[in-house]
């Protein structure tokens, strides 16, 4: 077993989840001051503290498993969804001022509900990577908006050369993913094409169902895009990110649980609350539930 590093007692950030973004996020943050890397067991920390390429560079993080967990006054979550109770618990450990959250779908209810009096959120991020076997690539800046209360991570991630900011209207912001979630995320997992195939024949009138069905609840809770905005918005990110293949796809092609729960799962219970039916998005649901397997 490599032994731990020297490192601080306490850290001013932690990230908890040593995937895809995590150890991108933390391999940059580490250039400019002490982030420890909390990882799922500690076996996987002690091969990660080994060394791990990110970006084509060596990186050693101070990675520790929960069983070790060292103090942390603030704690970034990028666990995939569906592990987020439990990387809340482990964030909670370690004592912070705060938890924030930069993962997609909706986990802010879940992170809350185990965080109690400390402040938890959920902000977004842009920044993209993934896992390469053993490494970590980057696959494009972009940029991370944050809760209101979590200045101190937005100084850090500044510091570290990061795009941040605090958002003052982070729920707005939030629907905006959402809604790019919903649509490009599901389809691309059914049908296993990269995103720029959406918007064409004959997968674009799926999209547009999805975009449409999904308008009127998330506007009802604050999305600030009128219904051709919306539209608009979605065709121009799966445009953009024309070449990528989304995360769900990903996780559906390697076997891996989805993040479709807080996502569409998510949205229908938002949808049933507003007495909106949803059939595109029900039928998405169901067929992205059945390739998981
Ligand atoms: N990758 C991107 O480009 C991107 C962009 C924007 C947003 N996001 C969002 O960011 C989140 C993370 O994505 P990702 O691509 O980095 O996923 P990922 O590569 O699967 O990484 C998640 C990591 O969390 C670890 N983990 C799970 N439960 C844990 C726990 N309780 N304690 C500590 N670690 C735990 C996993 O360990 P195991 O490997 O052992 O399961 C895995 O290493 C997701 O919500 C995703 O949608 C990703």
């Amino acid at each position: 077993m490599t032994p731990n590093p020297v490192s601080p007692a306490r850290y001013p950030l932690a990230i908890v989840g040593a995937g895809a973004l995590g150890l991108n996020f933390a391999a940059r943050l580490a250039a400019l001051g002490p982030v420890a890397v909390i990882a799922r067991s500690a076996a996987r920390a002690a091969e990660l503290r080994a060394g791990v390429e990110v970006g084509g560079v060596r990186f050693r993080p101070d990675a520790f498993g929960p069983d070790a967990l060292p103090g942390a006054d603030w704690v970034i979550v990028l666990v995939k969804a569906g592990d987020t109770a439990e990387a809340a618990r482990t964030a909670l450990a370690m004592g912070p001022c705060g938890v924030v959250s930069l993962q997609n779908g909706l986990t802010g209810d879940v992170l809350r509900a185990v965080c109690g009096d400390v402040p938890a959120g959920q902000g977004i991020t842009t920044e993209g990577a993934f896992r390469d076997g053993l490494r970590v690539q980057p696959s494009g800046a972009g940029e991370t908006l944050l809760p209101p209360g979590f200045e101190a991570v937005a100084s850090m991630l500044q510091r570290a050369g990061f795009k941040a900011r605090i958002e003052p209207d982070i729920v707005a912001a939030r629907l905006v993913k959402l809604l790019m979630n919903l649509a490009i995320n599901p389809l691309a997992a059914i049908f296993r094409v990269t995103n720029g195939a959406l918007v064409a024949p004959p997968h674009r009138r799926l999209l547009d169902a999805l975009v449409d069905e999904a308008w009127p609840v998330l506007r009802a809770e604050g999305l600030p895009l009128d219904a051709a905005a919306a539209r608009e918005r979605v065709v121009a990110v799966a445009l953009a990110t024309g070449a990528n293949r989304a995360s769900m796809l990903q996780d559906v092609e390697a076997g891996r649980r989805t993040e479709i729960d807080a996502i569409t799962g998510v949205f229908l219970d938002m949808a049933r609350r507003h007495g909106a039916d949803a059939p595109t998005h029900r039928a998405v649901f169901t067929l992205v539930k059945r390739l998981e397997g």
